[in-house]
């Protein structure tokens, strides 16, 4: 038996001599644009189903041909699928419709994937192979957020994904994306944008460990807004820092305090599982205090505190977030070398506004008419 509890299958049987064992290796495929959560746990019940993980990420000619143009380029998108902590290879360029051939050739068992449907340009559901040759499992797909989901936040500049003052930590009741058909003919995977945050969920995604004895701690602190590649290669500096890294969020309200807009586009909880996910980081503070205060330091046992590329927002007293560990010779600025922001990205959906309301109508459309088929055989979702 793995430490999954499932049984390995046997191989190095071709001359009938005793069987040894090897570990299960997943295969999981997909477009991977700007990776969020929903993505990530996919990928962690996907590699509970066995030992080693190996994701496929497609082209961006390959997207582009079968539902429209990713946010993210190919090689974006290969960084940040590497930086999940539960995948332990990525093949680049991988075959949009999934083929025995591809799980053979990565020594893949299986092929796992959400349980939505995913066509081909032509309508062809991409699994088909894998599912009559009976090498496909199906994993449950987080509710309540998908690419084209955010797209849709960051186009209506939406504020419903956080609220202020007593509805702080409530999440969104409302869908916010209004592309396609009215709201009351969305589909079940595309249209919903209602996630709902669990301890269990943290859970999974946390890695329990507290630091070891003589372990350095790292401490950094932001919004980390739509994670992305600055996030990823920041965080990857500042752990080589340290043993041990500390990521402190701040709240909704202070976001938008500095940031501004509808700033944060992804709600403190959702903020919370994107940095969990990421294989750098040992430990969220959900809700950090802006100004980086000596008992915030003490009580984690912080070793130096690091800030990236981007410039320091002052506090709204006016004085500078990191004036403590400055002064106690804690602090150090790192170069992430990577000028992506969650701005740009915004700005990126916003100029090419047309192309990706026009791929959100496209994947809701078709979505809609495969439920309709499926209603007509008798058959649900
Ligand atoms: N996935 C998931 N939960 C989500 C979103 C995606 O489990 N909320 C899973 C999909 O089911 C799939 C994998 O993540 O197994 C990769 O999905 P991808 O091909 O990137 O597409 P989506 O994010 O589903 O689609 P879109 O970008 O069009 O929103
Ligand atoms: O802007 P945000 O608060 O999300 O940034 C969190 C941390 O990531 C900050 O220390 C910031 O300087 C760093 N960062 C970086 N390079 C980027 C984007 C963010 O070093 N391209």
């Amino acid at each position: 038996m793995s430490e999954n509890g499932h049984e390995k299958p046997l191989n190095g049987l071709s001359n009938g001599s005793a069987a040894h064992e090897r570990p299960i290796r997943v295969w999981c495929d997909g477009c991977y644009d700007m990776v969020h959560f929903g993505h990530a746990n996919s990928l962690r019940q996907a590699k509970a189903l066995g030992d080693y993980l190996v994701v496929g990420v497609h082209t961006d000619e390959e997207i582009t041909k079968h539902k429209g143009p990713p946010v993210f380029t190919q090689q974006e998108r290969y960084k940040m699928v590497r930086g999940i902590k539960w995948v332990d290879e990525v093949i680049e360029g991988a075959p949009y419709v999934t083929t025995l051939d591809t799980l053979d050739k990565y020594d893949c068992d299986f092929c796992v994937h959400g349980d939505d449907i995913t066509m081909t340009a032509e309508g062809v559901d991409t699994y088909h192979m894998v599912k009559s040759a009976g090498r496909y499992k199906e994993v449950q797909r987080t509710e309540g957020v998908s690419t084209t989901d955010l797209v849709g936040r960051m186009l209506l500049l939406t504020r419903n994904h956080f609220k202020q003052g007593q509805y702080e930590y409530s999440v969104e009741k409302e869908h916010s994306t209004t592309m396609g058909q009215d709201s009351s003919a969305r589909s079940p995977w595309t249209g919903c944008s209602q996630f709902l945050p669990t301890t269990q969920k943290i859970i999974q995604f946390s890695d329990g460990k507290a630091p070891k004895i003589g372990d350095r701690v790292v401490y950094v602190a932001g919004a980390f807004d739509l994670f992305h590649v600055g996030h990823l290669d920041f965080l990857e500096k500042a752990r080589e820092q340290g043993d041990y890294l500390i990521v402190g969020l701040h709240t909704d309200p202070i976001v938008n305090i500095y940031k501004g807009s509808n700033f944060p586009i992804m709600n403190l909880h959702e903020r919370v599982l994107s940095v969990l996910a990421c294989k750098y980081v040992s430990e969220v503070v959900i809700g950090a205090p802006y100004k980086v205060s000596e008992s915030l330091m003490s009580h984690f046992k912080v070793d130096i505190v690091i800030h990236g590329k981007t410039s320091v927002m002052k506090d709204v007293d006016g004085s500078d977030p990191y004036e403590i560990p400055k002064r106690l010779g804690k602090f150090k600025a790192v170069d992430s070398g990577n000028e992506m922001t969650t701005e740009k990205i915004v700005d990126r959906i916003i100029r090419n506004r047309m192309e990706f309301q026009e791929r959100n109508r496209l994947k809701e459309k078709k979505e809609i008419e495969l439920i309709k088929s499926l209603k007509l055989k008798g058959l649900t979702v």
